[in-house]
Order: structure tokens, then sequence, then C-alpha cells
């Protein structure tokens, strides 16, 4: 590994303050025998302290509430730029500052993604929700410099029960996904059943867009895929953090980006997408949700 030499006497590089060989030592050679066997393996700067972890925590406080205060008042006839009021508003009042303004040019403070838009939705007055249509809003905050992250979908009014079922099956890929993150699986052990469970329903799970660790940074290594399987892509192990989050098309995978504005993406099809998406940590004995 690239990884700077420490004594076993010295600080550990987490920054617990405990000695090295009391702390990550025997850590760090479980790792490296893991990428003696060929896995891609994560880099110290993705393993999160117990401070850090809980700095997270305090950011998630607020992006839980955001995304409640939106289902207490999601209702036919609101517009999408109502949705982002809410975010600004609840964002602010608990001091922190919504993450997706501003970033990489993202002009809104959240994404309001509507039937066959995938992702990246922008909120607009002229985005009026009627009886029938899903919506997922992806809320982000910084708190204190730290990130979280996390979406839900919305139906409103009467939704056709078929449009339903895609919401309800991509919440339970979600479900399905978090009950296989495990401390010394891969990522492929998570995605898996998230595309299995897609798949075994009729559906299909978008390629080209995926989830991201998360914690320190917006969007940190690694990028999250939920196409792959067991045993395969990333060595999760205790301290990571990253977000499940695909995006479930009802009919072809394939999607494309608005080219006038570069961040709207929807369905090549035009048939509904919907997404869920939890941050979650990894633990020494299995996960903690940190926004949902
Ligand atoms: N919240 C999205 C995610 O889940 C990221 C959106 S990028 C933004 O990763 F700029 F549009 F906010
Ligand atoms: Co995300």
């Amino acid at each position: 590994m690239a990884e700077k030499k420490i004594g076993r006497n010295d600080p550990c590089w987490c920054g617990s303050g405990k000695k090295y060989k009391q702390c990550h030592e025997a850590f760090d050679k479980k790792i490296y025998r893991y990428a003696l066997e060929g896995h891609t393996v994560p880099t110290r700067n993705l393993i999160k302290n117990e401070e850090q972890i809980q700095k997270i925590r305090e950011s998630a406080k607020i992006n839980v509430a955001v995304l409640d205060a939106v289902a207490e008042a999601i209702h036919v006839g609101m517009n999408t730029k109502e949705i982002n009021d809410i975010v600004n508003d609840v964002t602010y009042s608990m001091g922190g500052i919504p993450a997706p303004l501003n970033y990489e040019g993202y002009p809104y403070s959240v994404c309001t993604s509507v039937n066959d838009q995938v992702c990246h939705g922008f909120p607009s007055e002229d985005v009026v929700l009627k009886d029938g249509d899903i919506i997922n809003v992806d809320a982000s905050t910084i708190k204190d410099g730290y990130f979280s992250d996390s979406s839900r979908m919305f139906c409103i009014g009467n939704v056709d029960p078929a449009v339903k079922k895609l919401v309800d099956v991509t919440h339970e890929c979600v479900e399905l996904g978090l009950k296989a993150t495990k401390p010394w699986s891969f990522l492929g052990d998570m995605a898996e059943p998230v595309h299995k469970h897609a798949e075994e329903n009729g559906y299909s799970v978008v390629q080209e867009i995926g989830g991201h660790g998360v914690g320190l940074e917006f969007h940190e290594e690694p990028w999250v895929s939920y196409c792959t399987n067991a045993g395969e892509d990333m060595l999760l192990v205790p301290g990571m953090m990253f977000t499940i989050e695909p995006m479930v098309n009802m009919g072809s995978p394939a999607v494309f980006t608005d080219p006038e504005n570069d961040w709207e993406v929807y369905t090549v099809d035009g048939r509904p997408s919907a997404q869920w998406e939890i941050q979650v940590l990894v633990t020494e004995d299995g996960t903690e949700v940190i926004s949902w």
C-alpha cells in the first residue's frame, strides 16, 4: 500500500490519540492481505473516526429534518420551487448549508425529480405536482464542514398501482442492499441483491450513475455501482461511509442528460424512474444508517 510507514508506538493515523499498535495496526494488516489477493481496498482517508462520525450525525439530523418537513408539506398542486424553499428554511434555521447549491455549478438547494426524471431535477415554479406523479426529493446538507445525503420518493395523490410498485420495489432494493452491507465484505455483496430484486420485478438499474463515499466531502471515493456482484468491487471496512441510492427504471436502463442545462437526467423511453437514498456507516459488527 502507498500509505506512510508508522512506528508501532506512534500515534495512530486515524486521529484517535491511541498508539498505532493499540489502534489500527491489525486492521491495516488485514486490509493488506485483501490487497495482496487482488481486491480493491479503501485508502485511509476513507475511514472516519468517532469524532468525525459524530459531526456527520449532526449534519444528518438536519438532512432528516429537511426530508421530514417536505414529507409533511408535499401535496397535489404544490410546485417544486416550494420544496426548494422548505429545504432552505429548515437547513438554514438549523445552522446548515444546502450542499447542492453551487456544487459544480448546480443552481438550486435540492434535486426534485418527477416521473421520467431520473435525478438532478431542477426545482421550478413551472413544475406543479399533479395527481398520480411520483417525485424523488434528494437533500444534502453541510454542517460545520461535514456532509449528509439522502433522498425519498413521494407518491402524489392516486398513483397508478404499477408505478407505486416501482417506488416500493426500489425501497426494498435499498433495504436488501443495507442488509447485505457488512464489514469485511465487498460493495458487490451490497449491489447484487439490489439489481437482482429490481430485475426479478421486471425493472432495470441505471448503470452510469451511482452512489458514493460521503461525510468529509459531498462525493468521495468509492464510486458505488448497484450492478456489480458478490465478491466484486471495493472491500468494506469499519469506518467507511457511503450511499445506497439505486435509480430503478420501469423500462430500459438507458438515460440521457438534458443538453440545455447539463444536469437533469431522464429515461430515454420516457417511462418512470424511482430512487431512494440512504447514507450508511460500516461499523465493527454491521451498519448504522446515518441519513435516510
Ligand atoms: N444528492 C445527489 C447524490 O445523491 C447529488 C446531487 S449533485 C447536485 O449524490 F449538485 F445536484 F446536488
Ligand atoms: Co448521493
